[in-house]
């Protein structure tokens, strides 16, 4: 069983499943370091500045299945998690930890040990302490925990230091897209902080910490139908269950909406969450069948330990079952006026109004540097692109007064820097600035670059748009 324990686990919910003992720990900071030499990776260390555990506690800690009482908002519940998590990623797993008051303790299991019985060593204090006080740069742990992964499993056959530099980072990324994602409530609210980083013991050096940001799934600009979100509302057993459903706008091109993928389509269902933690990213559980021109339904969900009878988590916590009585639930939810099936409706015919639309529309000009990346998106969601070179915007010194000018051989538009600070207000500026004032003359001017020649009627409008927005920008700095 502790061979078999753990094989289900990617790399990056194996680790999320440490940081759910952080964050039940009470934990405001959370460092997931990679450790390498030259050619090979040493070992994981997932640091945390928690309550940590004294020496009775680690011990509940190291059994497969230690009971503890759980509050209602921890994020733990099987008592198998860290052993778990760890002896499918490693060979090797060392935890260290030192509570309030108490001296370093730690303990350390060993798969091929764990398999011929329940023994685990003793790490001495001393090493304990060394480990915990190290320089982690992200957070300090005077009360804490590390959980060391060594001889991980994935890294194992790397032969070259190029190879373990693509490793790393391909790790790395997808690591903080996961973390970004299960935990993207409690990142925005600012419950926890997570970074990761790689320390080089050959040279000495440890890199630049990558924070983990949020990424919602519900994070969209605006919804296809101003009518949406909504909350409908169900009953399961006497007690209430609320769907927040939403529709996504359509085609877009969002993070948020893409998540992992390529497409969205996978990620259609309800997303469910436990105590603010992400555990199903999208699917139907069976109450509805996937479809393409559902793409655009997510619908959030929050459980909690009073329904077991209703949802199960896996064991990973990456899915959730559902009884069969969830179909009943789902099918009479309503918010009074708007049922389930009229809001996948309403979903379907959101998705086919936004293919025929912007198919529909003339194709434009792809807006490039310059522009904030919120604009970029949103101009995405909304048009198809022209082939060739993207659009770029940027603040020059133009000798006059005049706000802007085109220049239609370089795909450039240039505003005038001394309005600059005027429009930016107290704000720093950066490439991405005045998203707003940039958005704008976007939508004014892209035409101009189409074709070959500037028409008489487009050479007018500019010069009618030139002199109202040199009045309004010399107004703007007065
Ligand atoms: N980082 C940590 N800080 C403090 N205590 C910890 C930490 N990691 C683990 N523990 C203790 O070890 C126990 C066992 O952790 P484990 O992840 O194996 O199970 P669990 O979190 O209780 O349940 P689950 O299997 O759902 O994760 C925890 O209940 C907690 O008491
Ligand atoms: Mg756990």
């Amino acid at each position: 069983m502790m061979k078999a324990i753990g094989l289900n686990h990617s790399f990056e919910s194996a680790v999320a499943d440490i940081v759910d003992n952080s964050l039940d720990a009470g934990a405001r900071k959370v460092l997931i370091r990679f450790i390498r030499d030259s050619a090979s990776l040493r070992s994981i260390c997932i640091v945390d500045d928690g309550h940590g555990m004294d020496d009775k506690t680690i011990d509940r800690a190291m059994t497969v299945g230690g009971d503890r009482n759980y509050d209602e908002d921890d994020l733990g519940h099987f008592g198998i998690g860290l052993k778990a998590a760890s002896l499918g990623q490693a060979r090797k797993l060392t935890v260290v930890s030192r509570a309030a008051n108490q001296p370093a303790v730690g303990r350390r299991w060993l798969i091929d040990a764990a398999s011929k019985g329940f023994e685990c060593d003793v790490v001495g204090s001393g090493f304990a302490t060394s480990l915990l006080d190290r320089d982690w740069r992200h957070l300090t742990p005077s009360s804490g925990t590390i959980v060391l992964w060594t001889e991980v499993k994935s890294f194992a056959a790397i032969a070259d230091a190029k190879a373990l530099d693509r490793f790393i980072d391909s790790y790395l990324t997808k690591l903080r897209h996961h973390l970004g994602l299960v935990y993207h409530r409690l990142l925005a609210a600012k419950k926890v902080e997570i970074a990761v980083d790689v320390e080089d013991v050959a040279a000495g050096e440890v890199g630049l910490p990558f924070s983990v940001d949020p990424i919602d799934p519900f994070g969209y600009i605006r919804s296809c139908r101003g009518d949406y979100p909504k909350v409908l509302r169900s009953t399961w057993r006497d007690r209430p269950i609320e769907l927040n459903c939403c529709i996504w706008p359509g085609r877009s091109n969002h993070a948020n909406f893409k998540l992992s993928g390529e497409k969205a389509e996978p990620f259609q269902g309800f997303f469910i969450y436990r105590n603010g933690r992400l555990l199903q990213r999208g699917s139907w559980n069976g109450a509805v069948l996937p479809e393409r021109e559902l793409q655009l339904a997510r619908v959030a969900i929050d459980i909690d330990d009073t329904q077991s009878a209703l949802f199960t988590m896996n064991a990973e916590k990456t899915r959730v079952e559902a009884s069969s009585e969830f179909g009943a639930v789902v099918q009479s939810a309503t918010d009074g006026k708007t049922t389930f099936l009229q809001y996948l409706d309403h979903a379907r015919s959101a998705y086919r109004d936004s293919q025929k639309r912007k198919r529909e529309r003339p194709k434009v000009r792809r807006p490039g540097k310059g522009f904030a990346e919120a604009v970029r998106s949103a101009i995405d969601d909304e048009y198809e692109f022209l082939p060739g070179e993207a659009l770029d915007v940027r603040w020059v010194d133009l000798g006059d007064d005049t706000f802007f000018e085109l220049d239609r051989e370089d795909s450039l538009i240039r505003l005038n820097r001394r309005y600059r600070s005027a429009i930016i207000g107290g704000r720093d500026s950066s490439l991405n600035d005045a998203p707003l004032v940039k958005a704008l003359i976007y939508l004014l001017a892209e035409e101009s670059f189409h074709g070959a020649f500037l028409g008489a009627k487009r050479k007018d409008n500019l010069a009618m748009w030139q002199s109202i927005l040199t009045a309004a920008a010399r107004a703007e700095s007065k």
